[in-house]
C-alpha cells in the first residue's frame, strides 16, 4: 500500500488537514502550476460524478499532468466480467495516481492493497468521501475564519451520505457541536455516533428541523437523500421530500450561518435561497478544484511551497 493514499479522512492527521488547507489556499491563488509535467492521473468512476471527477481532471491539468480514465463503467472490460483487482494493477501500470469512485463499500482501500500506486478515493458507496471533506473543510475556514467550536446542522440521509460520515470524523479535532437532522430510518448510523460518544464530541439529534435548529447554527450542511442506495423505492418515495430549506426560514439566522450542501440538489434547498448571501454551495463546489490540487500534490509527494523556497 502507498502511504500517500487518501481513502478515509481517518487516515490523515490534523497537521495533515491543516497543511491541506494552506496548500488549498496557495492554489487558489495560484491554480495554474505546472508541477505535474509527465505524471499521468487514472479517474476511474464506477458511479455517475459531475463535481468530483470534473474537479479532479481540471485539477490534474491546471496543474499541467493528463489524465486517462473512464466515467461509465458499462463501456470498460468490467462488464465482461474483469475484477476491480485486475483492472487496478492494469492501470497502475500506465499512471501515476488513480481517482476512483465505486459503489461498494471498501473498495477504495481494496484498491490500495492490490498497488503501490497512490489511490485517491472519490467516494466508495455509503461509505466515505474524503476529498469532498477536505473541500468542505476548506469552505468552512474560509465563511467562519476557524474550524473550532462550531455548531453545525447536518440534515437530510444522514444513513446512507458519505459526506457527513467523512466530514463529522474529520471534526474531530475541532471541537464542534452537531445536530443531525433526519427522520429515524435515516438518522446518523450507531457506527458514527459511537465515535462521537468515543472522541468526546457533542450531538443531538433531531426530526424536526426547527426555527430553534437553525437559528442556532454556525453551518447547515444539507443532504440529498439518495434515491441509488434504497433497495426499497416505496421507502425512498416516503422519506424523499421531509426536509426542504426556505429562504424565508433564514430570516433570524446568523450572520455567520453558511449554507453548504455537496451538491446535486434535488429539492432540498429552495431555489430562492440561492440568491441569499448565506447560501455557499456553489462556492463550496469551485473550493473542490483547489482543495483537490492538494490531495494530489500531496499524494504525489510535491509540496509546491517548498519547491518555491
Ligand atoms: N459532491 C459530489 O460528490 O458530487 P458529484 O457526485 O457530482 O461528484
Amino acid at each position: 500500500m502507498n502511504s500517500n493514499s487518501l481513502v478515509s479522512i481517518t487516515d490523515i492527521s490534523k497537521e495533515e488537514i491543516l497543511y491541506l488547507l494552506e496548500q488549498a489556499r496557495y492554489f487558489e491563488e495560484h491554480p495554474n502550476h505546472k508541477v505535474l509535467d509527465g505524471k499521468v492521473a487514472a479517474t476511474l468512476f464506477f458511479e455517475p460524478s459531475t463535481r468530483t471527477r470534473l474537479s479532479f481532471e481540471t485539477a490534474v491539468n491546471r496543474l499541467g499532468g493528463r489524465v486517462i480514465g473512464f466515467s461509465d463503467a458499462s463501456t470498460t472490460s468490467s462488464s465482461k466480467g474483469e475484477t476491480l483487482k485486475d483492472t487496478i494493477k492494469m492501470v497502475s501500470n500506465y499512471v501515476d495516481i488513480i481517482i476512483m469512485r465505486h459503489y461498494l463499500e471498501g473498495a477504495a482501500r481494496y484498491a490500495t492493497e492490490v498497488t503501490d500506486t497512490p489511490i485517491i478515493n472519490a467516494g466508495d458507496g455509503a461509505n466515505q468521501h474524503p476529498s469532498q471533506t477536505m473541500l468542505d473543510l476548506y469552505s468552512i475556514y474560509k465563511t467562519q475564519g476557524s474550524l473550532e467550536n462550531l455548531t453545525i446542522t447536518m440534515v437530510g440521509d444522514l444513513k446512507y451520505g458519505r459526506t457527513v460520515h467523512s466530514l463529522l470524523m474529520a471534526m474531530r479535532y475541532f471541537n464542534p457541536t452537531f445536530r443531525f437532522v433526519a427522520c429515524e430510518e435515516l438518522q446518523m448510523p450507531k457506527e458514527y455516533t459511537e465515535f462521537c460518544d468515543k472522541n468526546g464530541i457533542k450531538y443531538s439529534k433531531h426530526t424536526d428541523f426547527s426555527a430553534d435548529v437553525i437559528n442556532t447554527s454556525d453551518i447547515i450542511y444539507m443532504t440529498r437523500v439518495q434515491r441509488e442506495r434504497f433497495t426499497d423505492i416505496m421507502e425512498y418515495e416516503r422519506v424523499k421530500d421531509l426536509y426542504t430549506l426556505r429562504n424565508s426560514m433564514l430570516d433570524d439566522s446568523r450572520d455567520n450561518l453558511r449554507i453548504l450542501h455537496p451538491l446535486p440538489r434535488v429539492n432540498e434547498i429552495a431555489y430562492d435561497v440561492d440568491d441569499n448571501p448565506k447560501a455557499y454551495y456553489f462556492q463550496q463546489a469551485q473550493n473542490g478544484l483547489y482543495a483537490r490540487q492538494a490531495i494530489i500534490c500531496k499524494a504525489l509527494g510535491i509540496d509546491i511551497k517548498k519547491m518555491e523556497e
